[in-house]
């Protein structure tokens, strides 16, 4: 007989278990190691007694994969895939399977993060440095940077940078009418902020006085293709910075705005092959001149070499963080929608420039038939062409009844472009892309003209071939080639092309590989089961801007995930809008401010700032315009509580909120940290919570709960969307009941709840909405008690490194009873001080032992910070451990003077291969010391591709597109 029961071998939980790394086994014998007996009891002794909380979530029971992925398939099939006609930014693309399998549904590609250690990020840093010269190319600009999170962030990116680089004392931006809405609504909501004055008029007025910069679009909302030379000379003479952005597929046809004179080129790379997934993630790309380079926001790409002066790729002017610099900072960029970049660039180098003037020239063709269909019929239907020119896009008036138009579009399957009333006239529109067909275009005329339209697809065709209408005025056809280099010219066949992915993506160190213990980062599991709804079409396929009743599952599945982050968060309500966290707190200040306003005390403009916080944080005060004031930290890392109320008192009237993160960044729950709420709501102010430590609050506290008013949660790092080597992600912010008026909300479609002039933060209302389905899967499989114990297992292993490894290095700050939080601070300055080993030496040299380094230098210059997460089993962590203690040993034997301090395996770190094949080999320590230093190396040996980069040669020499192809022999 056996007790088990049917509802335990069903074994609902079981995916906890694939989710933690540990098994009970290890957690017991971690917990020994820590003198702990049970995971609650190690918690009880870390966490702040005034701030744990028993067993609280409502998450409910835990489904497995099948059951969560079965749940999930409902939900999505509540959403109504139609054809989009809709465009304003957004179009249907066919994603090249070869792309899709190898890039988007591939852990090698998405679970890489940043590249900070770029020696073992050369692939994805090639397929950026690929998108940057395919942005160069297009725009017909000089300099690109990597990627920003979408075409309207990036317009009032361009918008911020135009103030700082133009000569003009204005503070007016001129936007032109003709922009896409929801561009106008982020840049407006930007520049209230900055102070400045936003001016939205028709293009032609941009000269009628100085404006510190102007804002066009090319094509324009309706498709109308304008020559802008002659205006952007005009607004450059006034000292106005023009910004054009401009649709990236009509560039492969068109004139390109460089070449007419614009200042800043920006726009999506949506329809480069990435699916419009209900809004995003999508990549924005930004071009302008080479003299504007130490202006623009976002990261570079940029080409450096290495200590056997090869060729080598890094992020330039990384060591000035280039734009997040604190109170200086210029943008507060960070997550920026890479893997997203990378599948454009990719698409680019699979098409090759006549494969996309092949598709260029079909969207355009399907337009021209369409128009020419219209100048026969639209008469007889009461509808009439709107824009005289256009690459993909018609604009028509309709004298008939528009509901019954707008309705029958919709039974035959297909969404049009709504404009409402404009001129007194009802106004459509219609936007064609790759995915567009003949029968598309037989079936907007069945709609348009009835069954018996009399049209025929052929004669119109050779109709347009004969020349009948010139839609691209012979001015603004492109003349100047695109895409020349070679590695967009030689990866046509799918074998080719799938070497190629696969040759770059063996180049980079991801989670596939090995645990990548970056402090803040939380690079825990990206379940698989978790990605797999990504790709499904009722999720991908979906218009951002469609009608609300055709996404009723994604309406579900926001409404659900926010009444789950309302719960763990201990909030009263979330917005899904920001795309990343520091969009995120960008908009959780916004509320502050607004809020502040809102009880006549708008003058309060006052942010606290701890020391050790995130560069983001005071960049995103500084796009504000806030005063930043720096609180100080006490030896143990804590928030210095004297200096904070000294800090708040002097600030009295005047202060708006702090901003800090818990656990702080040093790794410690703060024992004051209902203080520190405290003593900021005494003095009027709120409470910024930065969620980016989540990891170590789920189930066990809660922001809310704390004390705090609003948070931004990295749904990339705690609720385990992956980080894709940089991007997507998701910052969703959770506020207490009084700041929820002032949640973002969307001109396109006006988000419920919010006040209705609030502005907008990002492109699409719901920001990366596709990628909420990976947090959904992650909550349902856990349950309540899967994500309480990924908490405690995420304490757990980080205590257990840090009692492991505090034998050898000085674990810079402990809280209550020497633990730490989730992660740890490993001081590196002694051992620099005793034999001049830096902490880039040992992150360089746990390449070499299959590592990807822990974050450097972050908080705390000289020092490494761990974060293990509770993904890690105890087997690999003590790889890691092993690791970490065999190079303290290397470092010793520095110290005892066996090897000189430049010349031995940390110094020459990373090691590769044509190190190791080299002839020459004159070095104290051999060749297997280098390379596999320890017997766990051999199993799993990862070679670093290139050796240590030269930040410094980068950065003089600032190279930023594809270098020459002799330059790779
Ligand atoms: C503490 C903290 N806050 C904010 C951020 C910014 O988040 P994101 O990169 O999504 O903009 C990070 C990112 O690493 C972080 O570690």
């Amino acid at each position: 007989m056996t007790t088990t029961t049917l509802q335990q071998l069903e074994n609902h939980g079981e995916f906890i278990a694939r989710h933690i790394g540990p098994s009970a086994d290890e957690q017991a014998a971690m917990l020994a190691e820590l003198g702990e007996t049970s995971l609650e009891g190690l918690t009880a002794d870390t966490v702040p007694g005034a701030i744990r909380r028993e067993p609280f979530l409502a998450v409910g029971e835990p489904m497995t994969e099948r059951e969560a992925l079965a749940k999930l398939r409902t939900i999505a099939k509540k959403n109504k895939v139609l054809t989009s006609f809709i465009g304003m930014g957004y179009y249907d693309t066919l994603v090249p399977n070869v792309i899709l399998r190898n890039v988007l549904e591939n852990p090698g590609w998405y679970t890489a993060y940043t590249p900070y250690q770029p020696e073992i990020a050369q692939g994805r840093l090639e397929a950026i440095l690929n998108f940057q010269t395919m942005t160069m190319d297009l725009t017909g600009l000089e300099l690109a940077s990597a990627s920003l999170l979408d075409e309207a962030t990036a317009a009032a990116e361009a918008m911020a940078m135009a103030k700082r680089v133009s000569k003009s004392k204005s503070n007016t931006f001129f936007v032109a009418d003709n922009v896409y809405p929801q561009t106008i609504d982020v840049v407006k909501t930007r520049a209230e902020m900055f102070g400045f004055e936003v001016v939205v008029g028709p293009a032609h007025e941009a000269t009628a006085t100085e404006h510190f910069g102007a804002l066009l679009q090319y094509p324009d909302r309706e498709g109308q293709l304008h020559n802008l030379e002659q205006l952007i000379a005009d607004i450059q003479s006034n000292k106005g910075i023009v910004a054009v952005a401009a649709d990236i597929m009509s560039l492969v046809l068109l004139k390109s705005p460089g070449e007419m004179g614009a200042d800043i080129v920006l726009g999506s790379a949506q329809r480069f092959g990435v699916p419009m997934g209900y809004g995003g993630p999508h990549a924005a790309f930004f071009a302008t001149r080479d003299k504007y380079k130490r202006s623009l926001p976002g990261r570079i790409i940029g080409v450096s070499k290495d200590s056997r002066g090869n060729q080598a790729l890094r992020m330039a002017m990384q060591t000035r963080e280039q734009h997040i610099r604190r109170e200086k900072a210029n943008s507060n960029i960070c997550t920026a929608q890479v893997l997203l970049a990378n599948m454009a660039s990719f698409y680019a180098v699979y098409h090759g420039p006549q494969g996309l003037k092949t598709i260029a020239s079909r969207i355009h063709r399907l337009t021209d038939i369409t128009a020419l269909g219209i100048h026969d019929k639209g008469a007889d239907a009461g509808i009439e062409l709107v824009n005289t020119t256009w690459f993909d896009t018609l604009t028509f008036t309709y004298d008939g009844n528009a509901e019954a138009l707008i309705q029958k579009a919709v039974d035959a399957g297909f969404n049009l472009r709504v404009d409402g009333q404009v001129n007194g006239k009802s106004q459509f529109g219609l936007s064609f892309d790759e995915a567009k067909t003949r029968a598309d275009v037989e079936t907007v005329f069945e709609v348009l003209f009835g069954d018996d339209h009399g049209l025929d697809i052929e004669t119109l065709d050779s109709r347009v071939a004969a020349g009948e209408l010139e839609s691209i005025p012979a001015e603004l056809v492109r003349t100047s080639a695109i895409l020349e280099h070679p590695v967009f010219n030689s990866y046509h066949s799918e074998t080719e092309m799938l070497r190629y992915i696969k040759q770059l993506e063996n180049k980079d160190l991801s989670l596939n590989h090995s645990m990548i213990s970056l402090g803040s980062c939380t690079m825990k599991l990206n379940a698989t089961a978790e990605m797999i709804p990504v790709t499904w079409p009722e999720f991908g396929q979906l218009h951002p801007f469609c009608p609300t009743d055709q996404a009723a599952g994604y309406g579900e599945l926001l409404t659900t995930l926010s009444e789950w982050l309302v719960d763990i968060t201990g909030y009263d309500v979330m917005s899904m809008q920001p795309n990343s966290g520091a969009q995120g707190e960008y908009a959780g200040l916004l509320a502050i401010a607004k809020y502040h306003q809102s009880r006549g005390e708008g003058h309060r403009n006052i942010c606290l700032i701890p020391s050790s916080a995130h560069g983001t944080n005071p960049a995103s005060a500084q796009m504000m315009s806030m005063n930043v004031v720096v609180v100080d930290c006490d030896k143990n890392g804590n928030v210095d509580l004297e200096d904070l109320k000294a800090k708040a008192a002097e600030a009295g009237d005047n202060l708006s909120c702090i901003m800090v993160t818990y656990p702080s960044t040093h790794g410690v729950y703060e024992e004051g940290i209902k203080t520190i709420c405290d003593i900021v709501h005494e003095h009027g102010g709120q409470v910024y919570l930065d969620g980016a430590n989540m990891n170590a609050q789920v189930g066990v506290t809660s922001p809310g709960y704390i004390g705090a008013d609003v948070s931004h949660l990295n749904l990339h790092k705690t609720f385990c969307i992956p980080h894709g080597g940089g991007g997507p992600g998701m910052g969703p912010i959770g506020v207490k009941k009084h700041l929820a008026p002032f949640l973002p909300n969307h001109t396109v479609v006006p988000i419920h709840g919010t006040g209705l002039d609030n502005g907008a933060v990002s492109a699409a209302p719901f920001g990366s909405a596709s990628i909420l389905p990976i947090s959904w899967m992650y909550i349902a499989m856990m349950g309540s008690r899967g994500l309480r114990e990924a908490t405690e297992v995420a304490i757990l292993n980080a205590n257990y490194v840090a009692k492991k490894l505090s034998k050898h290095y000085p674990i810079l700050y402990k809280g209550r009873n020497d633990r730490v939080a989730h992660e740890c601070i490993i001081d590196l300055r002694p051992l620099k001080d005793a034999c001049g080993v830096t902490e880039m030496d040992v992150a360089k040299r746990l390449q070499d032992y299959g590592f990807h380094s822990p974050t450097m230098s972050f908080p705390v210059a000289g020092t490494l910070m761990v974060e293990p997460t509770e993904s890690e089993s105890q087997a690999e962590l003590d790889r890691f451990i092993e690791a970490m203690i065999s190079i303290r040993d290397e470092a010793r034997r520095i110290e005892k003077g066996e090897w000189p301090e430049d010349n031995n395996p940390l110094h020459h770190a990373p090691h590769t291969l044509a190190d190791i094949v080299d002839a020459n080999w004159d070095r104290p320590y051999d060749r297997s010391t280098a390379a596999y230093p320890v017997a766990a190396v051999a199993v799993n040996k990862f070679w670093p591709t290139v050796n240590r980069i030269d930040d410094v040669y980068g950065d003089r020499n600032l190279m930023c597109s594809c270098p020459p192809l002799e330059s790779y022999r």
